[in-house]
């Protein structure tokens, strides 16, 4: 593949063509984009040109261009996730039956936490997350179920910090958040009331392989005053459960 004389290869220019959109940043010009990826003009808008050919990107009216549906298509059909969200979603029903509120489905991606699904009620409360969103791992309740059962490695790089404060209730003392660590290892569960924003409450469980390994976090979003919820515990700490028969019967994931 040749390389720019800066030493990227073609992929490597046209993954930073992508990565420069994201959930504020859904349609912009080859010239944002060259700034935002920091390419040579011409270079964005050769790139950009030849990905709206292909379909991976679209063109609107405006001349400005935002990710193409084909490029959805082909990545959400030979992904690790569909196979996971598929299966998770009845049991998410269930859950989202009882708490008609916030729902969701995360895996762990590159230190973070990656949102996968997510059902919401009409009138539901607040809540930052996204689908294909992300957040910090020590913040969300999703992501403290990830880091409890992560390999002791990735637990120690993110108690070295930086714990960045996304509210005035997220733990940012590296001590606190190992024993909130061994918390949600002991009770199978995290709470994370304020952590995120001081309105809402998250609870998540992990859920399982068939050969016991944790493989993503079952949460739901709450209203503060929830944040309690025994209820809420109890039918995620099912649903999770029942995924976990439901992949050790179908052993998609070993496919
Ligand atoms: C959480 O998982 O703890 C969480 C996520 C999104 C919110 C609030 C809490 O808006």
């Amino acid at each position: 593949m040749a390389n720019s004389p800066t030493g990227d290869s073609m992929v490597q220019r046209v993954v930073r063509v992508l990565e420069s959109f994201d959930s504020g940043r859904v349609s912009q010009t080859a010239s944002e984009i060259a700034r935002r990826s920091q390419l040579p003009t011409s270079t964005a808008h050769r790139i950009v040109g030849e990905l709206v050919e292909t379909g991976l990107l679209e063109r609107d009216e405006s001349g400005a261009v935002r990710i193409g549906l084909r490029l959805w298509e082909l990545t959400t059909r030979g992904s690790r996730a569909l196979g996971l969200r598929q299966l998770a979603m009845p049991f998410m029903a269930e859950v989202q039956a009882v708490v008609r509120e916030h729902t969701q489905l995360a895996v762990l991606e590159e230190h973070e936490v990656l949102f996968i699904e997510r059902l919401s009620a009409r009138n539901a409360g607040a809540n930052v997350t996204r689908i294909a969103g992300r957040l910090p791992l020590h913040a969300s309740s999703s992501g403290l179920v990830l880091l409890a059962f992560a390999p002791p490695e990735l637990q120690e790089a993110v108690l070295s910090g930086p714990l960045r404060e996304v509210s005035q209730e997220t733990i940012t003392d590296p001590r606190r958040l190992r024993s909130k660590l061994a918390e949600v290892r002991r009770l199978g569960f995290a709470s994370a009331p304020g952590f995120i924003e001081q309105v809402s409450s998250g609870i998540a469980v992990p859920v399982r392989d068939g050969s016991g390994t944790v493989i993503a976090a079952l949460s739901v979003v709450l209203p503060r005053e929830r944040a309690g919820d025994q209820e809420a515990v109890l039918v995620l700490k099912r649903a999770a459960s029942r995924i976990t028969e439901a992949i050790a019967a179908t052993g998609f994931l070993s496919r």
